[in-house]
């Protein structure tokens, strides 16, 4: 068995790549064994663990990339069902190309305007390029931090289509118990009650991407 790569990227900043691997990572343990790699060279997936209290540690190894980051993770998906890469927010970073070269999926957090999403845009010419090499590699978009309770702009729905990459029918939503999470180093599948909807949610990008 080998197993399903996922890399979590998008070149901008803040669009919500960790929070999504994490957690993203954190329910496909509850369905295999998971490892998490953390390329960014911010550390945030490796300093999330840190957080943990000993009693309730993270349910996933995360390691922060060391050499290649291609081979590192074909050398460890033998030992794992599933591993994510958190991938640095920049296309120069040649871990970013590393990561699609290796990858089944590719899971491109963004924010529901449309400003963001263009500013996505480089990163579909890079996948385009690795699909070269990679056939097999998948790309989706997931719309994080939908404001509670509206739907998708119509101007968002719009610049969406425009896109070659399709859009996960489930999205997340901003939610101030992913920050909590965070802050406790943990995942919102660990916060009880309070993290039941947006545990339902990932539950769903999941299914849905499995
Ligand atoms: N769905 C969400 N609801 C609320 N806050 C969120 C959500 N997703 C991300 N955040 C917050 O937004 C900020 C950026 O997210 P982060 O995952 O660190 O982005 P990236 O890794 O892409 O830089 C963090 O403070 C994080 O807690
Ligand atoms: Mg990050």
């Amino acid at each position: 068995m080998s197993a399903r790569i996922f890399s979590i990227a998008n070149q901008k900043g803040g669009t919500g790549k960790t929070t999504l691997s994490m957690n993203f990572a954190a329910g496909l343990a509850l369905r295999g064994r998971v490892l998490v790699i953390d390329a960014d060279p911010q550390g945030s997936a490796g300093q999330w663990c840190s957080l943990s209290a000993d009693n309730k540690p993270f349910p996933v190894s995360v390691i922060a990339v060391g050499g290649n980051l291609a081979r590192e993770a074909e050398r460890f998906a033998k030992d794992y069902d599933f591993i994510v890469i958190d991938c640095p927010p920049t296309l120069e970073n040649s871990n970013m190309a590393l990561a699609m070269q290796v990858s089944d999926d590719i899971l491109i957090p963004v924010l529901p305007s449309p400003v963001d999403l263009w500013a996505s845009i480089r990163l579909t010419d890079a996948i385009e390029h690795a699909k070269i090499r990679n056939r097999k590699l998948k790309p989706y978009i997931v719309i994080n931090q939908l404001e509670p309770r509206s739907a998708l702009s119509s101007a968002m729905a719009e610049a969406l289509q425009e896109f070659n990459i399709p859009t996960l029918r489930s999205s997340v939503r901003r939610r101030a118990i992913y920050r909590n999470a965070a802050v406790e180093g943990v995942s919102v599948y660990c916060m009880g009650k309070r993290g039941e909807a947006a545990a339902k949610e990932i539950d769903e990008i999941i299914e849905e991407i499995l």
